[in-house]
């Protein structure tokens, strides 16, 4: 049967990745997370000093970002894909509240964006991904063969992070949660390279009111009609 590409795009902490991940398992697909690598790309900037307050030194990370390596391994211990940066599992730090305050303006910086994009498209060559993101099936994919644009309603997605950042032992809050989603909507949405935006061919999934095992059957179901 011949691989398809799976494009995952849609609002922060949406559940993309939790959906994407569970549909590559089922289908023996790869799933590929964009996010993670910009989430990298920033936690670099951060461990590299190229932060000054807000301001972010665009010399030095566009001299730097060619040597910026980011690999996924597979972990036995969890069976998942863990980010490595230069060599070195990342997978925790990246996750955090400090990447995540950082990530939206970094990931909006052109040449960041191209260098990712270029690197998700090699990924990508031999089919058979599931890659999630926000400009997946309108930049890096536009001819993937099936494109999900997923959304739910802000509160649903902060309560959602935030259990997810304490069950991994963050300390924060629902309001500093929610007011970090609705930032990076914001900035990821008016960006001019690679905006979040609904592909037109992009089939609509809110999942406000889904369980998981529900947003995974609708996924399947249409998976098998592309198929
Ligand atoms: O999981 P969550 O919704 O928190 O976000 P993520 O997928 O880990 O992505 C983190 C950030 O990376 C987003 O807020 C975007 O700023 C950026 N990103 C992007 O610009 N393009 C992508 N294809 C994926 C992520």
């Amino acid at each position: 049967m011949n691989k398809i590409v799976i494009a995952i795009d849609g609002h922060s902490s949406c559940g993309k990745s939790t959906m994407a991940k569970e549909l590559a398992k089922q289908i023996g697909y790869t799933y590929i997370d964009s996010g993670a690598m910009y989430r990298a790309v920033t936690l670099f900037c951060l461990q590299n000093k190229l932060f000054s307050g807000d301001t972010l030194d665009l010399e030095r990370l566009k001299k730097e970002i060619q040597s910026i390596r980011i690999t996924f391994v597979k972990n036995p211990e969890t069976g998942q894909s863990d980010t490595y940066l230069n060599g070195k599992n990342v997978e925790r730090e990246i996750r955090g509240m400090g990447v995540a305050n950082k990530v939206s303006p970094v990931a909006a910086v052109g040449f960041v964006r191209e260098e990712m994009v270029k690197q998700q498209q090699a990924m990508g060559l031999e089919k058979g991904i599931v890659m999630d993101g926000r400009d997946i099936g309108t930049v890096v994919f536009p001819n993937a063969e099936l494109k999900i644009f997923v959304t739910a309603s802000p509160e649903i997605r902060a309560q959602r992070r935030l259990e997810e950042l304490i069950a991994k032992g963050e300390n924060t809050s629902f309001e500093d949660v929610l007011h970090n989603l609705t930032t990076r909507d914001h900035i990821d949405s008016t960006r001019k390279d690679g905006p979040l935006k609904q592909a037109e061919d992009a089939v609509v999934l809110d999942n406000s009111d889904l369980t998981i095992t529900e947003q995974n059957q609708q996924l399947l179901a249409l998976f098998s009609e592309k198929i």
